[in-house]
């Protein structure tokens, strides 16, 4: 179908297939008055459930004079199946050591900035932010219209920070997907999680029903990075070594030694000269949950191009790097710690940009974004 429900024990648009554009935007807030953010999250809530059906926010056309309530791009396209999945980021709560809306009470243990992780290069203007929304969608015009009419209702309340268009997903969250290509051209998602692996997604992605902060329960949490790859080193490097880098083969995606995508990753095997098949320093030895003890994420990245950097000519493009889990410390950054030491990857990636988002747990019927917080 052409709609994904709004409602539901959890937010749309995590383990929900994932489509094929995404409109990213972190927001601060301009306010310490939280009746006006709580004013806000009602007025997201209704327009979130309106856009995702394929309504409009309010009136194209008021015939009294006003501007129009909503901005019109896409009158007449169909959601294409958009999701719009709203977060809120450690700022939200504590700001210079202040609680500015008076919720710190509220606050998930879990929620705290990452810290500093080996490779980060950061830009802190593509870093951070009180609030998020992650429109997905498969029409680009559907999820930008969702992303720029939430910003216009926020006026005056919130204020965007910064936003990233991603063009293609590099992950599979449902059996029923194909696995697509990331920019360097492996395939991508082939060991994610899945949405029909329910009790993986209970014990890895979505916060316990015993969270004692009632508004993050069937929540999750997501860690966004922006992640530059060095796209003209990497097309220089010789196949081997870019199958090496990665552990896989680059056109059928399966674990080297093996035949085919979905083959079990066996990190014991070894080639004729007895040097593991995969290497030390592969990708998928080092992020597989057997050298981890365990971790897993959900990934929902897209392919991302913001042009040329302007100080080397060359393509500023890579993967907007979007995972769900439980608590963002001991899964993302954890792993992220090994990575960003060891990851042959690191030769051609550049972490440029982090933010981390507490996803409140799914919005009921009659019922608005993370009510139990206020
Ligand atoms: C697997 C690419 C960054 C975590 C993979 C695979 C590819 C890939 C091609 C193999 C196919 C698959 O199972 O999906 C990339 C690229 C990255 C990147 C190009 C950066 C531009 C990261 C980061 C993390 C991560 C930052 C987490 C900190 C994982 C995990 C797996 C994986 C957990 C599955 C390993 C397994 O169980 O087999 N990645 N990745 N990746 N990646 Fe990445």
């Amino acid at each position: 179908g052409a709609t994904v429900p709004f409602h539901g024990a959890h937010q749309a648009g995590i383990a929900t297939p994932a489509q094929d554009r995404l409109v990213f935007a972190a927001f601060d807030l301009l306010t310490d008055d939280v009746a006006q953010v709580r004013e806000l999250f009602q007025i997201w809530t209704e327009a979130a459930e309106r856009l995702t059906a394929g309504q409009a926010v309010g009136p194209l056309a008021p015939s009294d004079g006003e501007p129009p309530e909503d901005t019109g791009e896409a009158h007449g396209l169909p959601p294409a199946r958009l999701t719009v999945t709203f977060g809120i980021g450690p700022s939200f709560f504590e700001r210079d050591g202040e609680d500015r809306l008076g919720l710190a009470h509220r606050r998930p243990a879990a929620l705290r900035r990452l810290g500093a992780l080996p490779g980060d290069q950061l830009d802190p203007e593509r870093s951070d932010g009180d609030l998020c929304v992650q429109a997905c969608s498969n029409d680009p015009q559907v999820a930008f219209h969702a992303v720029r009419n939430l910003a216009r209702l926020g006026r005056g309340v919130v204020v965007l920070r910064w936003t990233q268009l991603g063009f293609g997903r590099t992950s599979t969250t449902s059996r029923s997907q194909d696995t697509p290509r990331n920019l360097m051209g492996f395939k991508d998602g082939t060991n994610n999680l899945r949405a029909e692996e329910a009790e993986r997604l209970d014990r890895h992605v979505w916060v316990a029903p015993d969270e004692p902060q009632r508004w993050m329960r069937g929540g999750s949490y997501l860690v966004a990075r922006r992640i530059r790859m060095l796209i003209e080193s990497w097309d220089r490097a010789a196949i081997d070594e870019q199958e090496r880098v990665i552990g896989r083969r680059k056109i059928s995606g399966a674990p080297i030694g093996r035949q085919d995508e979905f083959d079990p990753v066996d990190l014991r095997a070894r080639g004729g000269d007895g040097l593991p098949l995969i290497g030390d320093t592969a990708h998928i030895r080092l992020a597989s949950p057997d050298t981890t003890k365990g971790i897993e994420l959900l990934r929902r990245g897209y392919s991302f191009t913001d042009g040329i950097d302007p100080r080397t000519g060359q393509l500023d493009a890579g993967l907007f790097f979007l995972a769900y889990q439980r608590d963002p410390h001991r899964q993302f950054a954890a792993l992220q710690r090994r990575l960003g030491t060891a990851d042959a990857l690191n030769e051609y990636i550049k972490h440029t940009g982090s933010a981390v988002f507490a996803i409140p747990g799914g919005i009921g019927r009659g019922r608005w974004l993370a009510q139990d917080l206020f």
